[in-house]
């Protein structure tokens, strides 16, 4: 593990909380001899800020942005790179940093974690009879350069005139370079000061690291004088790249927005982030304009030149968490396959270390209640083991001390914004509870719901403490948030979120064979019938239409809320607090009542459609989502969408813009219909946890408004159609799998099994 001293190098002053910008890039350079090539080498850096690490003038590794976010107060990751091959007699380590998570703009202030960027670095050396390490400490050698500021939210500002050049090449003359300060003293005065730093600990990072994975190309979408527009045809997250050439002291600006107004960038939506990025040219040849140190989340990018300078080259790089691309789908309604698309660009998205509401406007925070509701979405699409692994960690981290669970994990210390008033919000505090055990349905390890299960007993204690041995009352709420129409009431939600949680917690206990799986089971029992004692009367689950709670009442002033609502029984049904015949006319009624389309928010999304099926009602699944018109996953993309929005209609060609504080257009929550489409759709579900053995279930449409789907998780493919009366649908599994199959509503008369899997025909059941 890295033992090394922490270095800094000031550039400026402290920088205020309420500033947006950053001061200049430390760089940090250390020249070094050796008398033989080592075996093997290994550096290990880590950073209170974010790095870009250099040997003998090449980047070390692919990342960007390592060693990511944490609650720097509790856990600082570290990242190790085997530089072997890059090793050479006579060498030189170089390494930029700035502010990133630790100390640059996050939310509504910066310095959230530390008010300074510190490095530490450790080169081991492995020879065949000793191992000697080479580490930051005072000999090593520092300055400012190009970079003069950068931020993640406001973007970096390169001054090419200032570039130190190949600062991390053997040969390079540091000699106007100046001594690094040792950060012993001041870390050790901030670990005083952060309150609950009792536990930072440096710990290799969990997270597989962020690197580019898609290159895009644009069109130019107009030109005007000096500026001009580019269209990369999808939304984003990441940088721009490009080759400038032009003379000394011309400056190029780049812009990024999500959407167009006009033929102007609309950038209102972006909060307090800047997404803007500067790049002043040194002049004499071609020059690689590539930001290292920020993200934006767009699909337009506007480049204006102020003297003399042309662009060429130009590409986005799509950065995200590298995780392998483990499931696909495609039916054929174009705009259904198009939702898919979209949830999966989002998921890529939002994956950036922490899974994230959104990356664009100033916020691109790990909101717990987003990350429960989709995770089964993304570990179906992507192989999100380690990348969820360090999200509970975060989680953990973020717990409070009496057990409530904050709305958002890794928890920034923001000042005066107090984040224990978004604590215990029903569906984001359960993310302790749902996404341990999704992960070990979807993966199969233990050691996830080992891991987790004492922050979860914690958060039930805390939950029992405040409703006194009943019900929860539902402060603090966000509710189903963004929901369409009637409200559902608040506490009600609580209550069964409280439920759920208490069901969840006794089956982690089941699995990891802890004692206290009786005592979770009854306290479901007990709550389940409190919860029906208050609020099942007379056939529908009522409410007193009470709206608690500072965050509820901001939003929903003058609605009256109800239980009466499709998320309501949808998560009424799956949670075990109703039977199927409780649900299921209540919640064919609710959507009937909207005219076959849904209105559930964050919270319902992710279960009506299964919910439908599962009550025998797949006809008004699949007509829910093949709607196109308002609300439904199909208007998003009638109206251009490429990644999933945060409202079902943040823009509308008629309208434009729906609301532009709170509207981002690429916030995955409401594409949490992606696990219906593996689940049901296609029909593959692990039987087993890890699928030791696997279902295979599909829900084909009788009602012909699907006629074909194909797609597959890992080596489970799954693809029907259908001709007429008849149903075909082939199956193909990984070698010595072990499958269960069924076709709800459907009557199998012809079975065959070749080398490309087994086939299937299959008829409506009278
Ligand atoms: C975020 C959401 C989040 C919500 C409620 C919003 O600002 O963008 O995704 O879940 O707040 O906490």
């Amino acid at each position: 593990m890295l033992n090394a001293l922490w270095i800094g190098y000031e550039t400026g002053p402290v920088r205020d909380r309420r500033d947006l910008h950053s001061n200049p890039s430390p760089y940090f350079r250390k020249a070094f001899t050796l008398m033989e090539l080592p075996k093997k080498a290994t550096l290990t850096v880590s950073a209170i800020g974010v790095y870009k690490a250099y040997l003998n003038g090449s980047a070390v590794g692919e990342d960007y942005l390592s060693p990511g976010w944490t609650d720097f107060h509790r856990r600082i990751p570290c990242v190790a790179y085997d530089v072997t091959a890059l090793l050479q007699k006579r060498n030189a380590i170089g390494v930029i940093l700035a502010d990133g998570w630790a100390a640059g703009f996050l939310f509504l202030s910066r310095n959230c974690y530390s008010d300074r960027i510190w490095l530490a670095a450790e080169l081991r050396l492995e020879y065949a009879d000793r191992t000697e390490y080479i580490r930051t400490d005072k000999s090593w050698k520092a300055h400012d350069g190009a970079i003069r500021r950068s931020d993640l939210y406001a973007g970096e500002y390169i001054d090419a005139r200032l570039s130190l050049g190949d600062f991390s090449a053997v040969d390079y003359d540091d000699s106007a370079w100046e001594p690094v300060e040792s950060a012993q003293g001041p870390l050790k005065l901030w670990q005083e000061s952060a309150k609950n730093c009792w536990n930072m600990r440096l710990e290799p990072a969990i997270a597989p690291p962020t690197v580019v994975k898609h290159r895009l190309q644009p069109t130019l979408l107009l030109r005007d004088g000096s500026r001009a527009v580019y269209d990369f045809g999808q939304n984003f997250t990441g940088v721009l790249r490009c080759t400038l050439r032009g003379e000394r002291g011309a400056t190029v600006t780049f812009r990024h927005a999500e959407i167009m107004d006009g033929d102007r960038l609309y950038t209102e939506n972006l909060r307090k982030a800047e997404a803007t990025d500067t790049y002043i040219l040194a002049g004499g040849g071609d020059e690689t304009f590539r930001p290292l140190f920020t993200f934006h989340g767009f699909r337009y990018a506007e480049i204006t030149v102020d003297g003399k300078a042309e662009v060429s080259d130009l590409v986005g790089e799509c950065m995200y968490s590298d995780l392998a691309q483990t499931g696909d789908f495609t039916c054929s309604d174009e705009v259904v396959s198009k939702v898919f698309r979209n949830a999966l660009w989002s998921n890529r998205d939002n994956f950036l270390n922490v899974p994230t509401d959104c990356p664009q406007r100033s916020e691109r925070l790990g909101y717990l209640g987003d990350a429960q509701i989709f995770c089964k979405s993304a570990m179906y699409n992507m192989d999100c083991d380690l990348f969820f692994r360090k999200y509970l960690a975060d989680i953990r981290d973020a717990q409070y001390g009496n057990g409530a669970m904050p709305a958002v994990a890794p928890l920034p210390h923001v000042g005066s914004f107090d984040f224990a008033g978004w604590s215990v919000a029903a569906g984001w505090a359960e993310a302790i509870m749902v996404i341990p055990y999704t992960h070990y349905r979807m993966y199969g390890d233990p050691r996830v719901l080992i891991d987790n299960l004492p922050a979860a007993k914690r958060l039930l204690d805390y939950y029992d403490r405040e409703a006194g041995g009943g019900l929860r009352s539902g402060e603090r709420e966000f509710g189903d948030w963004l929901s369409v129409g009637v409200t559902t009431e608040h506490s009600l939600l609580a209550n069964l979120y409280y439920a759920y949680g208490a069901y969840l917690t006794a089956e982690m206990c089941r699995i990891v064979r802890d004692p206290e799986e009786r005592y979770y089971r009854a306290l479901f029992s007990r709550i389940r019938r409190d919860f029906r004692d208050r609020y099942w009367r007379g056939g529908r689950l009522q409410s007193d239409g009470r709206l608690d709670g500072n965050v509820a009442k901001q939003y929903f002033e003058g609605d009256v809320p109800s239980g009466d609502t499709q998320t309501a029984y949808a998560l009424a049904y799956r949670f075990g607090l109703l039977t199927a015949d409780e649900a299921r006319d209540n919640l064919v009624r609710k959507v009937e009542e909207a005219d076959r389309h849904l209105t559930t928010g964050f919270l319902g999304v992710k279960y009506l459609l299964p919910v439908l099926c599962d009550l025998g009602r797949s006809d008004l699944a699949y007509a829910i989502l093949t709607n196109r018109t308002y609300p439904g996953w199909g208007y998003s993309v009638v109206n251009g969408a490429t990644t999933v929005w945060e409202r079902w209609n943040s823009y509308t060609q008629e309208g434009g813009v729906s609301e532009k504080s709170m509207n981002s257009f690429n916030h995955y929550s409401l594409g949490s219909c992606v696990e219906w489409m593996y689940e049901y759709c296609l029909g593959i579900k692990p039987k087993t946890s890890g699928f030791g053995s696997v279902r295979i279930a599909p829900y084909l449409d009788r009602t012909g408004r699907i006629t074909s789907a194909s797609g597959h998780y890992r080596s489970y493919a799954v693809s029907w159609r259908r001709e007429g009366d008849r149903f075909f649908c082939d199956v193909s599994l990984p070698k010595g799998a072990n499958a269960e199959f069924d076709f709800p509503g459907m009557t199998v008369t012809d079975r065959a099994e070749d080398d490309s899997g087994i086939h299937f025909i299959l008829e409506c059941s009278k």
